[in-house]
């Protein structure tokens, strides 16, 4: 398969530079693409999915994958180490769920992942790396994109595209971090420059954006068609907004930014119910920074249940 990757790949049509919500598993759900989407997100990502779940038809991880037109384009991150796994859930994410396109998570630290050798740890065996994007690629037509580090252990982002650099991989998302780093700390926007040499489809720079000044330094560092974003939009997916803007930001107001908070909310209740309220409360802690009474406030929303309660601790009626 994936003849048809130049008519359906989505990728080779976005505007440069390309602004991505990076995936992001607990957050990223429909609720919050959806409104990173409004407020022009380009693309935007999945919460890692297990390719092993969907391979054995889970319920509960189908809904995991679950999207609303409005997000598209959008894109399955799939996790795992079974080649098999993959291509079996390559064809659901195709078919069932009817995404736009499938990424490979070769990038997570999380030692319950590490430990089935999935993530980040494929970034030290790249025989197996390999033969999961050829599993994947021989089982969709859709564009597939791959996420990594740039650096696991004594690999580097350039010898991981070093092993696959002859497949049609769509796009890669680099995140400038180690997988020692985790998630802060300082990107190796060096290693994302180099990254050009050896490949040829989109390259996303990924690691510390919060703001435009932060995006426009990485994209003149790296020189990379776009960037992905992850924690930069949480409580704040008008970052989007932002970075594509000319001026600074418009949203500073405190009025305006409780508004967003709350349509977040009302979604998110809509779609999940309470688990949404819940899974949410650490981004509506988010939401609140800068404010003067924000500690005031996180005390409350880290016990709120619904959006009555929300609504509340705002006064709004
Ligand atoms: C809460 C959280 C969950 C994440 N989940 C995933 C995930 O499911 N898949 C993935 O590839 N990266 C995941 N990441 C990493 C992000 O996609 C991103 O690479 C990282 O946060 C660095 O970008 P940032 O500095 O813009 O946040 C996660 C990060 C956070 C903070």
């Amino acid at each position: 398969m994936n003849g048809c990757q130049a008519s359906k790949n989505f990728w080779l049509k976005l505007k440069k530079p390309i602004y991505a919500l990076a995936p992001m598993a607990g957050v990223a759900d429909s609720a919050f693409r959806q409104i990173c989407k409004s407020f022009g997100a380009d693309v935007v990502y999945s919460e890692m999915i297990s390719a092993a779940a969907l391979a054995y038809n889970s319920k509960k991880t189908l809904e995991l994958a679950r999207f609303d037109k409005k997000e598209r384009p959008y894109v399955v991150q799939l996790f795992g180490s079974k080649p098999e796994h993959f291509a079996a859930a390559a064809k659901i994410v195709e078919k069932k769920i009817r995404a736009q396109g499938i990424d490979i998570n070769f990038g997570c630290p999380v030692k319950k992942v590490l430990k089935q050798g999935a993530g980040a740890a494929l970034m030290n065996d790249l025989k197996l790396a390999r033969r999961i994007v050829e599993a994947v690629l021989a089982s969709t037509d859709l564009p597939v994109s791959l996420k990594c580090r740039s650096r696991a252990g004594e690999a580097t982002a350039v010898d991981f595209l070093k092993a696959i650099k002859d497949l049609p991989v769509a796009a890669i998302m680099i995140h400038g971090r180690s997988m020692a780093q985790g998630n802060s700390g300082k990107v190796d926007a060096k290693i994302i420059k180099q990254a050009r040499k050896y490949f040829s489809g989109v390259i996303l720079a990924n690691g510390g954006v919060k703001d435009k000044k932060t995006a426009d330094q990485l994209l003149v560092e790296t020189g990379a068609d776009g960037i992905g974003i992850g924690q930069g939009a949480l409580g704040k997916p008008w970052v989007f907004e932002e970075v594509k803007s000319k001026t600074p930001s418009v949203r500073g107001h405190s009025v305006s930014r409780r508004g967003i908070m709350l349509k977040h909310a009302k979604l998110a209740e809509k779609l999940k119910g309470r688990q949404g309220i819940i899974e949410m409360r650490k981004q509506l802690c988010r939401y609140v920074t800068g404010l003067n009474n924000a500690s005031e406030l996180r005390k409350k929303l880290v016990k709120a249940e619904n959006l009555d309660d929300i609504k509340k601790i705002f006064n709004f009626q």
